[in-house]
């Protein structure tokens, strides 16, 4: 019972790390993971989200931000610069100040939500908004740090992915072994190939018996692996999930084909009833694009491709504070009242 110490530390031998890496660490990573009743009665599997909005800057970016950066330091970078929808801009931010490194970070204009555009700025990034998409950003950042003294961070780095599988690796230490099925949102395909690497590891060290199907889910609007091609105006909701030409994408493909799992798409509608249910039914503010793993896994129990009695793993990626605006706009307008007890029992429905 002792303090968790982030995970290069948790689990350095199964990390590309040395001990002249420096450790860059906020302590990300031993994260909730919490049984969902609700989904559970709903569905009747067995079910429990793997809550990664716990992580330091509130999403599972974090897990590979650690290795990326603590690599970009042992090899003595200045400076690294990400594309993002959000959240790995935020994390790049905050592990970089950690560092003592400039960050760059390239996001769509209006297309992320307020409190990651919030965490890049109070971490002093050097923020530029994109007149375009994820996709125009990545393909930007890949350009700038080919030609330019600037570590790229994003999943293409192979060393988040590293990271990143730790997640897989804290769930089966937690239950014993590898649950029936996982279900993930998927945006750039990485953490659905990171997770799939970690599942794998621990099976080919006897450390669990089996390995999950992996079931990933995009949003309808920006579903290019479902689709077979990518999407050029990819849209949805779920802006943290708005990309057309995922980098991963072989990576996800094989994840899905290897664990004889499946890729699908779920609608905007579905991702924002999984929103709700998970906030009203479960107690957890997770953000949209979050919220497609527990639609996907309604959907899947429907099609029959999950079954009763199995067990669930949901990933809910990132933290509901990121979105205020959303989470606001879909609820009803609070009612003002003065300083008065019978006005606010009135208003409450107890008088
Ligand atoms: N959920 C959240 C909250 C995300 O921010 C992302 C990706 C995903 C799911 C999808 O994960 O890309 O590994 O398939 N966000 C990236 C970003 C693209 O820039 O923050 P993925």
């Amino acid at each position: 019972n002792r303090a968790w110490r982030g995970v290069i530390e948790e689990y350095r031998d199964r990390l590309p790390v040395t001990a002249r890496t420096p450790v860059v660490t906020l302590l990300e990573g031993g994260t909730p993971l919490l049984p969902a009743p609700r989904v559970s009665a709903m569905t009747g599997c067995d079910v429990w989200l793997k809550v990664e909005g716990a992580n330091p800057t509130g999403s599972f970016k974090d897990r590979g931000m650690t290795v990326a950066i603590s690599k970009a330091a042992e090899a003595g970078a200045k400076a690294v610069i990400c594309a993002s929808t959000g959240n790995t801009s935020a994390s790049a931010a905050a592990y970089a100040v950690r560092a003592g490194m400039a960050c760059a970070v390239l996001v769509p204009q209006g297309k992320i939500a307020m409190g990651k555009l919030a965490q890049a700025l109070v971490h002093g990034a050097k923020l530029l908004q994109v007149d375009g998409s994820f996709d125009d950003c990545l393909e930007l950042a890949r350009k700038l740090a080919e030609h330019y003294p600037v570590a790229l961070v994003n999943s293409v780095n192979p060393h988040r992915l590293q990271g990143q599988k730790s997640a897989a690796f804290e769930i089966v230490d937690a239950l014993g072994d590898a649950p029936d099925a996982h279900c993930l949102p998927v945006g750039n395909a990485g953490n659905i190939s990171a997770y799939w690497m970690g599942y794998r590891e621990y099976a080919a060290d006897g450390l669990s018996t089996r390995s999950p199907r992996m079931l990933g889910f995009q949003a309808s609007g920006a579903a290019p692996i479902v689709r077979g091609a990518p999407v050029t105006h990819p849209n949805t909701i779920a802006t943290a999930i708005r990309i057309g030409n995922p980098a991963s994408w072989q990576l996800a493909v094989n994840a899905r084909d290897e664990s004889g799992g499946d890729i699908q798409a779920v609608t905007d509608r579905q991702i924002a009833a999984a929103y709700r249910l998970l906030a009203q039914e479960e107690g957890v503010f997770v953000e949209l694009a979050s919220a497609s793993s527990v639609a996907g896994l309604l959907q899947a129990r429907e099609q029959g491709l999950v079954r009763p009695g199995e067990r669930v793993v949901c990933t809910v990626t990132g933290n509901g504070l990121k979105d205020p605006d959303w989470a606001i706009a879909g609820a009803p307008a609070p009612t003002t009242v003065a300083v008065d007890a019978h006005a606010a029992a009135a208003a409450l429905g107890l008088a």
